[in-house]
């Protein structure tokens, strides 16, 4: 089973690459299942109804979260009737949502999990024991597995990475938006990257205007975050995994800006 997992939509910019590289990702790569970060999509914090049925008519099957989860009241007007949303399954147990799903596609089942990381980030329960117990829900279905982590420090995601070697297929990190070159595949055989990388604005910082940024650097003073014009970029990961283990045959970076351009 091919997984194409698109890192961080931020903003319209965002959206419109997934608007019109996601038809062409699926007809180079024929991916079983597309999955996006979503947590960005609107304006950078949260997502709306709207954006998440333009995602599923657009082919995804699994929109993904993290800590800008409620930012965008709507959120709480749809996130229980989004069958294909997940939120970090380590938040509270009474949040509204939930934290794993299930994607049936030619005869296979996959579930996909979201987590967060406690490092630089709002307190959450651990997402270590999270994991666990979802993996041992997860396994009375089926051996595929995908877990979006999304987290801030490196050695946090590298941690999940090898806790989970081998009890899942895949273990890709979100949220920091640049994209790491370390994809591989752990000794046991879980795809593992430390951050897939952001979709969105190429020349910001981070996706927001960089004069403003650089303001905040330079005068410590609260500045208002837009999101950056101009230049836009992709990023994501194609994951293969062996449908009978489960176990990942291979994981490739995709990067698509001014800087690496897209071959059909
Ligand atoms: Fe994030």
């Amino acid at each position: 089973m091919k997984i194409l997992f698109v890192g961080d939509v931020f903003g319209a910019p965002g959206r419109q690459m997934v608007k019109e590289y996601l038809p062409k990702l699926k007809t180079k790569y024929n991916p079983h299942v597309v999955i996006i970060n979503g947590e960005n999509a609107a304006h950078g914090r949260g997502i709306t109804e709207k954006m998440y049925q333009q995602f599923i008519e657009g082919g995804a099957h699994v929109i993904t979260m993290g800590n800008h989860t409620w930012d965008n009241r709507e959120i709480f007007d749809f996130i229980d009737q989004a069958h294909q949303m997940v939120r970090p399954a380590n938040f509270p147990d009474n949040n509204p949502g939930k934290g794993m799903t299930f994607v049936s596609v030619a005869g296979k089942e996959i579930a996909v999990i979201n987590l967060q990381g406690r490092a630089f980030l709002p307190p959450s329960d651990c997402p270590f024991k999270k994991a666990d117990e979802l993996i041992a829900e997860a396994k009375k279905r089926t051996s595929l597995i995908f877990v979006d982590f999304h987290g801030e420090a490196t050695s946090e995601k590298q941690a999940m990475g090898w806790y989970l070697d081998g009890r899942v297929s895949a273990v890709v990190g979100t949220h920091t938006h640049v994209q790491t070159a370390d994809e591989r595949i752990l000794d046991n055989g879980t795809a593992y990257i430390t951050d897939v990388g952001m979709t969105g604005p190429y020349d910001g910082i981070l996706g927001v205007n960089r004069e403003m940024i650089i303001k905040r650097f330079l005068t410590g003073l609260p500045v208002r975050h837009e999101v950056a014009e101009g230049r836009t970029q992709l990023s994501a990961v194609i994951i293969d995994i062996d449908d009978k283990t489960g176990k990942a045959k291979k994981i490739n970076r995709i990067m698509i800006n001014d800087d690496h351009l897209f071959f059909e």
